[in-house]
C-alpha cells in the first residue's frame, strides 16, 4: 500500500424536502475519510445512514453541500462534465443488485466491451481484454456471446465485477455487493474480491450494513451512524473490540457460526433493545 488515493474531508450533503413544506434534510454531517491504494476500506452502518450517499459522492452522482473529495491529489468535488468522464476510468461501481445493473438485452461481450470501446480500445485488443476479464472473474469464455438472464446472482455480480475492472480502475466502490446473494455465493465473491486486489491493486470503499461481511474483507472499518463516523480503525480491532455502543450493537447483530454464541449474542441484543426503550420512556 501506498500513500492516500481518496480523501473525504467533512463532507455534507443534504437533500431538498419533498413536497413544499418539507424542510431540507441532511444525510451527511461532516464525514471524513480515506482510503489508500490498494487498500480496502470497509464502510458499515445500518440502512438509512448515508452509506450510499457517501459513495454517490464520491462517484459524482450527488453533490455535497460541504466539504471536499480529492483523489489522486485532485479535487474532484464539484468535478462534472469532461473531467467526471474522465474519472470514470480510474473510479468504477459496483452495485447490490445484480439484476437491474446489467442491461438484459446486451451480451456479456458487450456490456465488457462497452467500457474499452469509449476509451478508444481496438477491437482485436478489446476481445483479448474481454477474455482476459472473464477469466479473471472466473467465468468461462464462452459467457461473451451469452445474455445476462443465462447467469444466477452470483455470476451477474461477477459480470458487474468484470465491468468495474475493464477500464483498470484505482478505486471501487463497492456497495452491498454481496448483499443480494446467498451466504456460500457471497464467501466466493468476497474472495474473488480479494484476489483480485492482490493482483491488481484496486482500492476498494466497501459499503455494507453486515459487519461480519465488512470484516471478512477489510483492511481498516468506518462506521458510520445517521450521517457521522462514530468510529475508524484498523478492521480486526473495530470488529472485534470497538469502542462505540454503536458499533458493539452492529457486532451482536452480525451472523455467527457457533450456536452458543449466537444465544449469548441474542440476549445481549434483548438488553441494548430494553435499555433503549427504557431511554425513549424516560
Ligand atoms: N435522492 C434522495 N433524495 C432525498 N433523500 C434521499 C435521497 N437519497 C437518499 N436519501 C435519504 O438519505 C438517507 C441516507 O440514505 P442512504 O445514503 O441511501 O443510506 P444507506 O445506504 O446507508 O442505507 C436516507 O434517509 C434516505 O432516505
Ligand atoms: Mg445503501
Amino acid at each position: 500500500m501506498t500513500g492516500t488515493l481518496l480523501d473525504i474531508d467533512g463532507l455534507e450533503v443534504t437533500f431538498p424536502g419533498r413536497g413544499l413544506r418539507c424542510r431540507p434534510h441532511q444525510v451527511l454531517h461532516g464525514v471524513s475519510l480515506d482510503v489508500a491504494a490498494g487498500e480496502t476500506l470497509g464502510l458499515v452502518g445500518e440502512s438509512g445512514s448515508g452509506k450510499t450517499t457517501i459513495g454517490r459522492a464520491v462517484l459524482g452522482l450527488v453533490k455535497p453541500s460541504g466539504g471536499r473529495i480529492t483523489f489522486a491529489d485532485v479535487d474532484i468535488t464539484h468535478a462534472a462534465g469532461a473531467r467526471r468522464r474522465a474519472l470514470a476510468r480510474d473510479i468504477q461501481v459496483v452495485f447490490q443488485d445484480p439484476y437491474s445493473s446489467l442491461n438484459p438485452s446486451l451480451t456479456i461481450g458487450d456490456i465488457l466491451g462497452e467500457p474499452l470501446v469509449v476509451q478508444g480500445v481496438g477491437r482485436k485488443e478489446a476481445n483479448a481484454r474481454i477474455t482476459a476479464l472473464l477469466d479473471q472473474v472466473g467465468l468461462p469464455v464462452n459467457s461473451a456471446a451469452r445474455l445476462p438472464r443465462e447467469f444466477s446472482g452470483g455470476q451477474r455480480q461477477r459480470v458487474a465485477i468484470a465491468r468495474a475492472l475493464a477500464p483498470r480502475p484505482k478505486l471501487v466502490v463497492c456497495d452491498e455487493p454481496v448483499s443480494a446473494l446467498d451466504l456460500s455465493t457471497q464467501r466466493r465473491v468476497l474472495e474473488l474480491l480479494v484476489d483480485i486486489q492482490r493482483d491488481t491493486q484496486v482500492a476498494y470503499l466497501f459499503i455494507s450494513h453486515d459487519l461480519s461481511v465488512i470484516r471478512h474483507i477489510s483492511h481498516r472499518v468506518a462506521v458510520l451512524y445517521r450521517g457521522d463516523l462514530v468510529e475508524t480503525g484498523e478492521a480486526a480491532k473495530v470488529t472485534a473490540t470497538p469502542d462505540h455502543p454503536y458499533t458493539r450493537r452492529l457486532l451482536l447483530a452480525a451472523p455467527v457460526a457457533d450456536p452458543a454464541e449466537q444465544q449469548r449474542r441474542r440476549e445481549e441484543r434483548w438488553r441494548f433493545a430494553e435499555r433503549d426503550a427504557d431511554r425513549s420512556a424516560a
